[in-house]
């Protein structure tokens, strides 16, 4: 008895893959939403669809750690819809979304809320809890429900979401390490920026500079050096969001030596843009934190050689446009759009030498794969990992124009960008979602949720530390 041959749904031929460490020509073949193989093309099975990208290079799908879809509550910003349309067009296969929405992502009826708003995506999706003051008995519900990790609001920003003391941020880190998931941080000291920001505005200083004088680098670097410690007490993993100064780097290099497993990443416009942003973009480049001087582009882009900085995530943080523009740039809502740029700005900067393609796929995919554990199911071009691909053209030169963008609060600071470089395919496990650089409309509600094959990661061991709960049960008491 002959075996019946094996077939596949997809071959695509004629391209070169791009891994972390390789660069190779090679055909891939796709079946069942996975990858079947990869090789030679006479080595390939037959298929029921062939499709040429000669000339083309094949990445894995980004993973960007870090979007806001504003859905539940405030759609007319973003929702679902848009904002996975949006990253299906610019390459992104996976978003992990932030639970300043509103409700707030706290506990699991607001997580439920948002998982059937999901059900729109186009793209794989993971969903952050939050971890705030009022809401640490809800964690591990949220992680019942679903959740693939959690973002803590050291700072205000967007939402308002009170900031938790040092003693709630402690007391939660205990309980999310205990089952090893990431805590990811917007890392930003609230006390300092409050009372910087009032004497700022009780002078009248409303000029965009301002917001940057609000927010000095001791802000972050306060936060991020606290939150080392803390996770480094309770064994908690943590994700240090949007890294904009270069003095950051010190304390992430510090905690990574002394064995912390803490992630960092940065977005494209701390690495493309400075303080000239506030005279040319006014109110639309306010971004909480801040894009800042020169000096500080310079270092992060030698944070990123040096791997201190693991990731390139895009703080996709739409509004609408009345909403990014006025003349009192505290009156002005801050982040902007972001999640569909990414990858024809980062790729324009391999064009120019700034990186290589494989540090890119190490850091926009790999890196986010590994931390919140979805490697080796994505993140990676292996035979059995899901099939998240895209196909780039690296000598296609596109300008930047918001009237492109599928998000709805399309303002972008990198308005008429001239980029070298962008994703013409994308696919998720195996299913175009934008194809020949048009979005596939029918593929709407083909994104799942990650957690559905996230590993349980396994916990970290800690030092000395007695966590709160034992202390309790020590006295015979309930947590
Ligand atoms: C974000 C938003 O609008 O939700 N804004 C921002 O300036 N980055 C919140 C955040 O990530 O801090
Ligand atoms: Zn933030
Ligand atoms: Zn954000």
């Amino acid at each position: 008895m002959t075996a019946e041959p094996m077939t596949a749904d997809i071959v695509i031929n004629g391209a070169t893959l791009v891994t972390d460490s390789a660069m190779f020509a090679a055909s891939i073949a796709i079946k069942d939403g996975a990858i079947l193989a990869i090789g030679a093309p006479e080595a390939m099975p037959d298929a029921a669809e062939v499709v040429d990208a000669t000339g083309k290079y094949i990445l894995p799908g980004a993973i960007d750690a870090h979007v806001h879809f504003r859905d539940p509550g405030y759609t007319h910003k973003e929702t679902w819809e848009t904002g996975t349309a949006s990253a299906a067009m610019g390459g992104v296969t996976t978003v992990f979304e932030m639970p300043n929405t509103n409700p707030p992502t706290g506990n699991v009826e607001a997580l439920n809320m948002k998982l059937e708003s999901a059900k729109k995506a186009y793209v794989d999706f993971g969903i952050y809890g939050l971890l705030g003051e009022d809401n640490l008995d809800q964690l591990e519900a949220l992680i019942e429900g679903g959740v693939a990790g959690f973002k803590c609001f050291m700072g205000n920003t967007f939402g308002n979401l009170p900031s938790p003391p040092s003693g709630a941020i402690l007391e939660g880190f205990e309980i999310v390490a205990k089952h090893g998931y990431r805590v990811a941080l917007h890392a930003e000291n609230a006390s300092i920026m409050a009372r910087r920001s009032k004497k700022l505005r009780e002078n009248d200083c409303c000029d965009p500079l301002a917001h940057l004088d609000a927010r000095p680098p001791v802000v972050a670097v306060e936060a991020v050096s606290r939150a080392a410690i803390l996770a480094e007490w309770t064994g908690a993993r943590i994700h240090v969001l949007h890294v904009s100064s270069g003095d950051e780097l010190r304390p992430l290099r510090e905690a990574k030596a002394r064995g912390v497993d803490i992630t960092a990443e940065t977005c494209p416009h701390y690495l493309l843009l400075d303080e000239h942003a506030y005279t040319e973009k006014k109110s639309l480049i306010r971004v909480n934190p801040p894009v800042r001087e020169k000096v500080h582009q310079e270092q992060l882009w030698q944070g990123v050689a040096d791997g201190t900085i693991d990731m390139i995530a895009t703080d996709h943080a739409p509004h609408s446009h009345a909403e990014k523009h006025n003349d009192d740039i505290w009156r002005a809502d801050c982040g902007f759009t972001g999640v569909q740029t990414q990858m024809p700005l980062m790729l324009t900067q391999i064009a120019n030498g700034r990186m290589t393609l494989n540090q890119y796929v190490r850091m926009t995919s790999l890196a986010p794969a590994k931390a919140f554990g979805l490697y080796p199911r994505k993140g990676a071009l292996l035979p059995g990992s899901d099939a998240d691909i895209v196909v780039v053209d690296l000598d296609k030169v596109v300008k930047v124009d918001s009237a492109l963008l599928k998000s709805k609060g399309s303002s972008t600071p990198f308005q008429d960008y001239e980029t070298r470089g962008a994703p013409i395919h994308t696919l998720v496990r195996g299913r175009f979602v934008m194809r020949d650089g048009e979005l596939v409309t029918e593929a709407m509600g083909h994104g799942l949720n990650v957690r559905r094959i996230q590993k349980m990661p396994t916990p970290r061991p800690t030092n000395t530390h007695t966590t709160t709960r034992a202390i309790l049960e020590k006295r015979g008491k309930r947590y």
